[in-house]
Parts: C-alpha cells; structure tokens; sequence
C-alpha cells in the first residue's frame, strides 16, 4: 500500500521532514549518520536539489530498493541502487550507519541487505554524505575529508557526469557499469561497461565477462577505428596514464545527460527534453554499428553491409565449412599457404632466398584485438613486422606509432566511412594471385563496359523503330475506344479489334502464368488458362522469351490473325506488348484442340463423318 504515494504526499512528506529536521536536529537533509536512518519511505536530498537519496519501487512491484535519483524531473530516474539484489517486499526497510561504523540497508528483522563492506572503521564517527553531483560519499566525522566509500566507486548501470569509469591498476581499483537484468529490474545483469588499459587502452563492454565489444585503441584523441564523436563535443575526458597507470574516462556537460548500460548490453546516450518531459535515448552510434567481438572468429572480417557478414581475409579459408555456413564463424578462418619466413624457418635456412612475404593493405578497418606497441614511425613499421616472423600484421596511427600482432586476429570490421589501414602479412604468392587477380578482373571489365557500349549503340537504333510500333499500338487501342475511322495502312487501324491487355492484367488472370494453369506448349510458347475480371475464360500465348522473334514479327503474326477471324477459328481477343514481353490472348477453348478428338481413340468417336465434314468445309 505504502509503495503507491502520490506526488502531493511525497510533497507533504518531504514539508514534514524538512521541518521536523530543522527543528529538532537543525542537521543538513543530506546526510546519515549514526543517529539519523532513513526509513521507508523517507529520504535525503542534496544540498542544491539535484539528487535525492530514498527508498523507490518499480511500477507493478512492491520490491523496494534504496537508491539515488535526479531529484528535479518528474520521471522516476534511478542512477544507482543499493540493495540491488535484495529488495525487501515491503516498507520496512532502513538506511543507516551501523554499529561497525558501515552504511548498511536492513530489512524489518533488522538483516542486513546491502553493505558498504569497509572493514576497519571506527565506530560512531562515520557519516554518508549525498553530493549535488549524486554521489554518495562515507567519510569520518563532521569534516568529511577522507572519503572511506563512495556509490560512485560502486557503481551501477548508470554513468553520470563526473562518474570516473576506469581503471587504476597499482590501487587495485576498478570502476564498472553493471547492466541490470531489465528495465525494472536492478538485480545483476549479464554486462559490464568499463575502460581497460590492455597494451593500449580501449573502452570495452562485456557479457559475462566475455569481451562482447571494443571501442578500438585510445590514440590520445579517439578510439581509432570507432569515432566517439561525443569525445569532444559531449564534454568526455580520457585520462591514459601509462606511467602511474591510471585509465578512466568521464565527461562534464552543460545539458542534463547520462549514459546508461542497458540490459541488452547497449550503451545508451540519455538527454533530458524539458520540452517532452521525458528523457531522449540515442545509442551510441560507434556501437550499435559494430559486430560482437570475436563473431567472425580468427582471421574473419566483419562487414555489416554485406550478407553473410563475416568473410575470410584473402588468403586464408573458413575453418569448419559446414558450420561457417551455417552462419556459425567463431571457429574462424586457416591460413592456406604458410608464410615463406615459416617456410625459410623450417628449412633451416634464415633468410628467403629472394622471395619473401608481403603485405595486404585493408583499409577502413577496425583493428584486431590486443595489439602490441612500439612507438617508431610510419616508414619503419614494415621492415619492423617483417623482420620478426610472428608477426602477421601491423597498422600505423600517428597518435599511437606502430601497432603489430602475432598469433590470431580477432574482432577486425570493415567500415565505409572511418577506421584505419591495416596490413596483413600474406606469402608473396597469395599476393601475386591478388595483383593477377586485380589486373585480370580490370582487363575483364574493360573487355565486358567495350563490347557492352558496341551492343547498346547497336540496340539504339532497334530501339528507336520499337518506340514507334508501340506508339502507334497505343494510339490504335485510343482509337478503338472512340471507334474512328483510320487509314487502311496504319497499324493501328488494322488492329481496331483488338484489345490491347497490360501486363498486369495478364498475370493476374493467369495467377502469375502458374504452372497449374498451362495448357500446353507450342511452337510460339506456352499456352496459360486464364480468367478475366469479367469472368471471361482466355487462354494466353507467351512468346517464349528464348524466341528470337521481334517486334516486327510479331506485330505482323498479329495483323495475319486478327484479319483470320472466323467463327470456326479460335477468336483472338487482344495481344500484350510490355517490355521483353509479348502474349497473344485468345478466348478459351473448353473443349480443347481439334486433335483431342481426332486421334483419341475413344473421342474420335462423337465425330462422325457427316461432322468432320462440316468441320472441314469451315476451315477451307
Ligand atoms: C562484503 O564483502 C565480503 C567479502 O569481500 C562479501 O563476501 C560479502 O558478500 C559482502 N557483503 C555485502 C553485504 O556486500
Ligand atoms: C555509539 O553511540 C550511541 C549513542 O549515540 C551509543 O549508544 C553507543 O554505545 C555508541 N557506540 C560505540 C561503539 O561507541
Ligand atoms: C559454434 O561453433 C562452436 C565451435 O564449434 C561451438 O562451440 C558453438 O556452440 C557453436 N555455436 C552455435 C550457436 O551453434
Ligand atoms: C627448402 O629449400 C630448398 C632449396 O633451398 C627447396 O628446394 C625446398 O623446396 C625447401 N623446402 C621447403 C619445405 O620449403
Ligand atoms: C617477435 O614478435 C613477438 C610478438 O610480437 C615478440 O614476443 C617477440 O619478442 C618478437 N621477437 C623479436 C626478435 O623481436
């Protein structure tokens, strides 16, 4: 019951804490101490309002969790929780210092269900501060100088500004966005967001611990090969110290905004619009257009634009067909032919004699995984990757130096618009059939855009003669309509006739020329049953698109048969003239073709000969 408060209560509320603060304590509202606990539903606010500090429930829950909210926006937004894994189910929870001197979240039978877990305190001494920047701070005593725990080092699926994500590898200290398991539900999701100095640092997101995505390497400016435009513009600060070995990232903004990890491990840009009264998400582009680290496996390049997505670098082939086709590339991709220094190694002798390996440039790339650093310059970073036989690539940015890799690379992508040059070591023979390849391919086009351009130039001049026909047919179908009379040696007239049927009109009433409707096949094409809007049975010839006949020929068997028109002969009712396409429309013969009954031997026996007489005489 308690869970559901309304706006003006929770207003009343706050009125009477206010008031009861000031009164009897005179204490800031912003602070627990060891006398002071928050107890459902009550709650701190910081001392500029920004944040505030209190028991919440999801909608359709009564679970109620301890957390950190904005403060000044009418949408519940929840930047960290406390007891994420364990809400009590009803409003007797309690936020307070304990005996040990922790901040702590108990239940009514005053079990603890959240720590702040720092052994060593000294009892009595120890408040929690909430900061206008909505961090938590525990400190001793009333100065507060020495912070002992802070929410933002314990942070949950939000990153707001000031929040430092990061890594400090000599205080064993590590800051991660942990996505909660959905949307309402802060309990620990499978993801993780942080920045890991690796050889060269990158922003990383993890699903159960497994790299699920990297941003590419800090070169002091960018991530290469992933732009993280809102470096600059959105106020981010990487800090990349090799030296004390200090690596996070965080950003300031003049705009409400934060970043949020969600459950389905996306990393999501979150601006507050006064105007709506909501929050605007937007995904962070870098990511919602990489692949899943590692999907193509060793040696397989992502490429979103193309179907299927992975693909072996040149030179190298598809471990496991069977399952690669199936769209399953993590086992990756094999080198086909060893590298000639493998090949010199093994054959005991150091140097190649003459023939040594190469070089594949790819440009655009996301750079593999796990890159090893050397700071020399541009010119010498592939005598540097020759020189040493493991190493099977190498990639040049100006704020990094050289980067080379041996063993597997994993997690490179191809992009349109960003990345950099990246050269795989391939043996100079999979680098002659690659040029080979290249020179025949240009010859061959060539060859093809020439003959191409002769046969169209050639085809322009038929073409200009078909305009006219079909000119001529639409104007004879117009003059139908209005029944005029036109000269004798106009098409047009000679067709008056007839009905002019579009395409569509034809496929329809054949169910798009179904198999089930053909009636047969002759010399001209196959014969399909049709049936017309009006009900009307047609049988329609297709000229087969293999027959060479044109236009002309066409038009010319047409004008013979529609002059042929007798009631003993089949009645042509219209023809089709679209495109490569070309149809002669008949009425419907129920009873089939004369030779069904002529040469079957039991059919043959309902015409008599005083019948076939008739039959004859009409035709001649
Ligand atoms: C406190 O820390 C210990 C060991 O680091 C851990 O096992 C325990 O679960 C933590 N307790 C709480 C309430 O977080
Ligand atoms: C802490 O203070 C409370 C009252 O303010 C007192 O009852 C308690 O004994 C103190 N605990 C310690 C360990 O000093
Ligand atoms: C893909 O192949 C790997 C290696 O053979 C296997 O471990 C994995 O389960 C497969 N994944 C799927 C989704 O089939
Ligand atoms: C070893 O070198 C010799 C000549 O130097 C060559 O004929 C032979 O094919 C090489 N063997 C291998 C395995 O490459
Ligand atoms: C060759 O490269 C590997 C991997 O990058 C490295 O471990 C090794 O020390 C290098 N060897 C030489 C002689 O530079």
């Amino acid at each position: 019951m308690e869970s559901v408060i309304s706006d003006s209560v929770l207003l009343a509320f706050e009125i009477l804490l206010l008031s009861c603060f000031y009164l009897q304590f005179g204490t800031a509202l912003d602070t627990v101490t060891p006398s002071e606990s928050i107890k459902d539903p009550e709650f701190l606010i910081s001392q500029g309002g920004v944040f505030r500090l209190g028991f919440f429930s999801f909608a359709n829950s009564t679970n109620r969790y301890v957390g950190i909210l904005y403060n000044q926006i009418p949408v519940q937004t929840v930047v960290w929780v406390a007891n994420r894994n364990k809400p009590p189910k009803d409003s007797s929870g309690i936020l307070n210092i304990s005996d040990d001197g922790n901040l702590v979240v108990l239940n009514g039978k005053a079990e603890i269900l959240w720590s702040s877990n720092i052994t060593n305190l000294v009892p009595n001494a120890t408040t929690a501060h909430l900061l206008d920047s909505g961090n938590l701070v525990l400190s001793n005593g009333e100065d507060g100088a020495s912070s002992l725990w802070k929410s933002f080092k314990d942070a949950s699926n939000a990153f707001i500004e000031t929040m430092k994500i990061g890594t400090d590898v000599q205080r064993g200290l590590k800051v991660e966005l942990k996505s909660w398991k959905s949307i309402d539900d802060p309990s620990d999701g499978s993801f993780s967001f942080g920045f890991e100095p690796f050889n060269i640092p990158e922003l990383v997101i993890r699903n159960n611990n497994k790299l699920y995505f990297r941003s590419g390497p800090w070169n002091g400016n960018i991530f290469i090969a992933t732009i993280m435009k809102t470096v600059y513009i959105d106020g981010f600060h990487v800090v990349a110290d090799n030296q004390r070995q200090v690596y996070y990232i965080t950003h300031e903004y003049s705009r409400l905004k934060y970043y949020e990890l969600d459950s389905q491990g996306k990393l999501v840009e979150r601006t507050w619009d006064a105007g709506k009264g909501d929050w605007i998400n937007m995904y962070f582009t870098s990511q919602t257009e990489s692949c899943v680290y590692g999907q193509c496996g060793a040696f397989g390049m992502c490429d979103l634009t193309k179907q299927p997505i992975c693909s072996c670098l040149k030179g190298f082939k598809p471990r496991n067909i069977e399952e690669w086709s199936r769209g399953n590339w993590s086992s990756g991709c094999f080198r086909t032919t060893p590298l000639q220094c493998q090949r010199d190694k093994n054959n005991g002798s150091e140097a190649g004699q003459g023939d040594v390996d190469g070089f594949l440039k790819l440009n655009m790339m996301k750079v593999p995984a796990f890159p090893d650093l050397s700071s020399i310059n541009n010119g010498e970073c592939k005598d540097q990757c020759l020189k040493n036989c493991s190493c099977v690539a190498y990639a040049y940015d100006a704020g990094i130096g050289c980067m080379f890799w041996s063993g597997d690379l994993i997690d490179m992508q191809k992009f349109s618009t960003r990345g950099v040059d990246l050269y795989i070591r391939l043996p100079s023979s999979e680098l002659v059939i690659v040029i080979t390849a290249a020179i025949v391919g240009i010859v061959t086009i060539t060859i093809i855009i020439l003959f191409l351009w002769c046969w169209m130039a050639k085809r322009r001049g038929r073409k200009q003669k078909h305009k006219q026909i079909e000119l001529q047919l639409n104007k004879g179908n117009a003059m139908t309509k209005f029944s005029s009379n036109v000269g004798e040696n106009s098409i047009g007239a000679k067709l008056q006739q007839l009905r002019l049927f579009n395409f569509e009109e034809l496929a329809t009433a054949t169910c798009n020329f179904d198999h089930a409707n053909k009636l047969g096949q002759g010399g001209f094409g196959p014969v399909y049953r049709g049936t017309l809007g009006d009900e009307k049975e047609i049988a329609v010839k297709r000229l087969s698109k293999a027959s060479v006949q044109g236009l002309e020929e066409f038009m010319n068997e047409v004008e013979v048969i529609s002059k042929l028109q007798h009631r003993n002969l089949v009645k042509l009712l219209g023809c089709c003239v679209e495109a490569e396409e070309k149809m002669l429309v008949y009425e419907y013969m129920p009873n089939k073709s004369l030779d069904a009954f002529v040469f079957d031997p039991i059919k043959q026996k309902v015409l008599d000969w005083r019948k076939r007489f008739n039959i004859i005489k009409g035709i001649s």
